[in-house]
């Protein structure tokens, strides 16, 4: 079983990025977790990070009949991207949201999120933990 965890714009800030919401540990700091929760579930995983919409839109359409489900936190694009919605919509590939700080609790503007018209399920305000429990769900939904 193979996972594709996407990260949107800015999450390759992380640690230098607005540490009192996004807090201190760095994108590096995350794939190396991630790389660790994927092998904990016994699956094989596929990191990217991208600040552009269509190059994020281009990797969903490459995952299509390569793997198996999709981790994103679509960071800023998760409130404007119907393409990214789109995209997974297209490609039919079970996927989970996940968002570091807590959106439903912060601005206005970031009350919407299109992923969410998709995705199985979405975990926000957990910090990195969001994708550990996001990994551990996709892998017990894809066994069952
Ligand atoms: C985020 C929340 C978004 O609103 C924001 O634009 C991000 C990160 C999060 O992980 O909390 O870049 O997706």
């Amino acid at each position: 079983m193979k996972f594709l965890i996407i990260n949107g714009p800015n999450l390759n800030m992380l640690g230098l990025r607005e540490p009192g919401i996004y807090g201190d540990k760095t994108y590096a700091a995350l794939c190396d977790s991630l790389r660790a929760w994927c092998a904990e579930a016994g699956v094989e995983c596929e990191l990217f990070q991208s600040n552009h919409e269509g190059a994020i839109v281009d990797k969903i359409q490459e995952a299509y009949g390569a793997v198996d489900g999709i981790v994103i936190n679509p960071a800023a694009y998760t409130h404007t991207s119907v393409a990214i919605l789109d995209a997974l919509k297209a490609v039919s590939i079970p996927t989970v949201e996940v968002h570091i700080s807590k959106v439903s609790e912060r601005e206005a503007f970031r009350q919407v999120s299109y992923v969410s018209y998709y995705a199985l399920r979405t975990y926000e305000g957990l910090g990195f933990e969001g994708y550990h429990k996001a990994i551990r769900f996709l892998k017990e939904t894809l066994t069952e």
